[in-house]
């Protein structure tokens, strides 16, 4: 196969990028994006503060964009993300207790049933663990709600869509042996065993050198796998972009059969949210030797 999408699908997987609504005028951008990618996550559409910018009123005028042109060329879509700490709305982040825990409730299912039936998989909650060496949650007001708030949102989710994988979503649990990635694990096996309705984990993977890549990545993912959940690396970016470490992910991802797709985090160096640190496979319209250790390991 002679592109990154098709040469996934090899495999029944996916190869997947976040798209921008304000690149999809660009055609070199979206000349790439539409000859590469099986898959789009919105960048940023699809967030709390874009989808219900004040309480009880939606706007999915941008996130529209990026479903549409998605849909239009093809490819499936990734919902991102329905309750997270960042990128809230001013309303929202004012609220607390019962009220917030409501509006969390009414905001998945408002974003759900507009796009029902149409979304691969939804990142329902996102980054709720906090770094560093506890493992425990975040404090955030979502957390402040009840430590509950993570399997209710994914119950809501469940019978808001229930076409749509439920993903749980997180940066930093790549390193197996990190607090961070024990907690998360810890989670999804405990709503495994409840019956909390969760279908997959989102491994982020935004390696630098703060956080960098550990070859215990596979045993993350097979082990999450172990669990009974799908594995998708969501988030995908590298500094530096070494192909080496590129086409060790990827091989890590294909050496476990319920690790199902990988999408990288934009289109080009210059579309990345770290674009100082050069870590896509693209550069201007040119691959660069990371995308060929990718094309290969697929
Ligand atoms: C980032 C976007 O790429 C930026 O454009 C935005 O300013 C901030 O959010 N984890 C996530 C993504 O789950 O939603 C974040 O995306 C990157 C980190």
């Amino acid at each position: 196969a002679s592109t990154l999408g098709a040469a996934a699908q090899q495999s029944g997987r996916y190869f997947g990028t976040a798209i921008a609504s304000g690149k999809l005028g660009d055609s070199a951008y979206t000349t790439i994006a539409n000859r590469e990618f099986d898959m789009v996550t919105a960048e940023n559409e699809m967030k709390i503060d874009a989808t219900e910018p004040n309480r009880g009123q939606f706007n999915f005028t941008n996130g529209d964009r990026v479903f549409n042109w998605a849909r239009q060329n093809g490819k499936r879509v990734r919902g991102h993300t329905l309750a997270w700490h960042s990128q809230q709305p001013g309303w929202m982040q004012s609220l607390s207790g019962s009220t917030l825990r409501q509006a969390m409730i009414d905001h998945i299912n408002g974003v759900m049933a507009h796009y029902r039936g149409n979304i691969y998989a939804w990142d329902v909650v996102n980054e709720a663990f906090a770094d560093g060496g506890g493992g425990g949650r975040r404090s955030s007001n979502l957390q402040s709600t009840g430590n509950d708030w993570i399997e209710v949102a994914f119950r809501t989710a469940r019978t808001a869509d229930p076409a749509a994988k439920l993903c749980y979503n997180d940066y930093n649990i790549d390193n197996w042996t990190a607090a961070k990635t024990q907690g998360v694990y810890n989670m999804v096996r405990d709503f495994k065993q409840r019956g909390v309705p969760i279908d997959c984990v989102g491994l982020q993977a935004h390696f630098n050198s703060g956080s960098p890549y550990n070859s215990n990545f596979r045993t993350t993912i097979s082990s999450f796998a172990a669990l009974g959940v799908d594995v998708q690396i969501t988030e995908l970016d590298i500094q530096g972009a070494s192909a080496q470490t590129y086409a060790a992910v990827t091989n890590d991802c294909l050496a476990v059969p319920r690790c199902n797709g990988i999408t990288v985090w934009g289109v080009r160096d210059q579309d990345s949210w770290r674009s100082g640190d050069t870590p896509l496979l693209f550069s201007g319209n040119n691959k660069k030797p990371a995308y060929d250790s990718v094309l290969a390991a697929l």
